[in-house]
């Protein structure tokens, strides 16, 4: 358990309360003044949220993204949304081995590492983390994920500037990586975005750290769109007071990742016999993967159930799984009527949480006309014990993950459109304003970005 966010959230529910009562006992000259004293209490609520709108999609891109302003002056960076990691990284002029992007657009670093005797530095929990040998070394970072690339790097804080939904701006310093080396060695091109928003469970996890200096709460909401679009947000604002589904999160969770289960598997409704799965929610994944076991029963359920369809096997480069018709496919629609829901039963038999996956959110068509399923083998790429949902399961519903509350949340939703944001005392922003690229950043230091380049001498940490 974490003790130190433990006793903060005591100390806020402790003014809170002092204040609750002070406002509620105050002397009669003083309740004249009550509606004043009641919106500054609503102002001083902790609990704004901030909203990035999404882009993406599963095929072709395979990832979403957020645009994001990071130092001062802000420059922007485009970064995977990734629930399955907590380190946020971006690509580094140091100078960079392995970057995608021109210079131009990588981060430079500002003499702003941070020392490996840094809290966050010790706190990084990753495998092939360097010891700290000298107390004021860098903290190097590398992290490693499942499909074998790799960021090498120092921890850095800077400052991101944020526009809160409550109409106000902050300016956090948080601390990230500066990924100067990103291997690739996999059969895939590397990623092109800048980097990796890390939002796992861990300290380093960008809202942990933005709840720990106590602007959000500690809860991170994404909504992906079939459409490439969507939202995501931090804070616990966007969630719905009702209808959502939640289940809890895995006590003893191997790692900092968001694990739940046990599960049991459904195919249109019915037992398909798999039971006990647990699974990661991932939004770093495009695809799902299930266990060689699990896999091999859904594939032979599918199998069976388009027996007698005009639907026929066929390779496809792009997914081990592929299915064609009489003519090319154009869109999902035209096959989604072969194939049946998929649910996933958290909890008991009787008082189960159903999260379903329809057919067109666990299949694709690729450019060759063909559909293909988007569930692959975990146990191929050597996933051990674990399951992971991944984009292409998340697509049409708000998915919460509540840290405060140690829960996992789902709602159907309309992810193509932008929530409505409250709006500050300035009057009605246009969705334009409302969500300014890099979000919720004032135009003013937006326009600041390109004078900040050669501020800082090249290749220097
Ligand atoms: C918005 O929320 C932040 C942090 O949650 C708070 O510091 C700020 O005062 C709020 N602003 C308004 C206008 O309520
Ligand atoms: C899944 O992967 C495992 C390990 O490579 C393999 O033994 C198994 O046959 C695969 N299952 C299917 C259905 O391809």
């Amino acid at each position: 358990m974490n003790r130190e966010k433990e006793t903060r959230k005591f100390f806020y529910f402790f003014f809170f309360y002092v204040f609750l009562l002070s406002a509620l006992f105050q002397s009669p000259e003083a309740a004249k003044d009550s509606s004043v004293r009641h919106v500054k209490l609503q102002n001083q609520k902790l609990d704004s949220s901030v909203v990035f709108p999404v882009s993406g999609n599963v095929y072709p891109l395979g990832y979403y993204f957020v645009l994001l302003n990071i130092g001062n002056p802000p420059k922007l960076f485009d970064l995977d949304i990734d629930t399955g990691s907590d380190l946020t990284w971006v690509q580094c002029d140091a100078p960079c081995n392995g970057c995608t992007k021109p210079r131009a657009s990588q981060y430079k670093p500002n003499h702003n590492t941070l020392p490996c005797s840094h809290l966050l530095c010790s706190g990084l929990n990753l495998p092939q983390s360097t010891p700290c040998a000298d107390p004021e070394d860098q903290c190097d970072y590398e992290i490693g994920y499942s499909d074998h690339a790799s960021s090498f790097g120092a921890l850095v804080s800077d400052e991101f500037p944020i526009r809160l939904a409550n109409g106000s701006t902050m300016h956090p310093h948080l601390t990230f990586g500066c990924g100067y080396d990103q291997q690739n060695p996999g059969p895939h091109p590397p990623p092109p975005t800048a980097g990796i928003l890390g939002l796992g469970r861990g300290k380093v996890g960008i809202s942990t750290q933005l709840s720990s200096l106590g602007i959000t709460k500690n809860v991170i909401v994404h909504c992906l769109s079939h459409n490439g679009k969507g939202f995501l947000s931090i804070g616990d604002e966007l969630v719905p007071s009702s209808g959502v589904t939640w289940t809890s999160l895995a006590r003893n969770s191997p790692s900092k990742n968001y694990m739940t289960g046990p599960a049991e598997l459904l195919f249109d409704g019915k037992t398909a016999g798999v039971k006990d799965i647990n699974l990661v929610f991932d939004s770093g994944s495009s695809y799902t993967y299930f266990n060689a076991e699990a896999y091999q029963v859904i594939l032979n359920l599918i199998s069976k159930d388009l027996n007698g369809k005009p639907l026929v096997d066929k390779e496809d480069k792009s997914l081990p799984v592929c299915w064609k018709d009489k003519k090319p496919l154009k869109s999902l629609d035209d096959v989604k009527k072969y194939f049946k829901t998929i649910t996933l039963r958290f909890g008991s038999q009787k008082n189960g949480q159903l999260f379903q996956v329809p057919p067109e959110s666990y299949l694709i068509i690729t450019e060759k006309g063909n559909v293909c399923l988007g569930i692959l083998n975990g146990t191929e790429i050597g996933l051990d014990g674990y399951n992971i949902i991944g984009d292409i399961f998340f697509q049409g519903i708000m998915v919460i993950y509540d840290n405060e509350k140690q829960r996992i949340g789902w709602i159907p939703s309309d992810c193509d459109k932008l929530p409505k944001v409250k709006q500050d005392y300035r009057g009605e922003l246009s969705e334009e304003e409302a969500y300014p690229r890099g979000f919720g950043l004032i135009k003013e230091l937006f326009s600041a970005t390109d004078s900040s380049k050669n501020l800082v001498s090249d290749g220097e940490l």
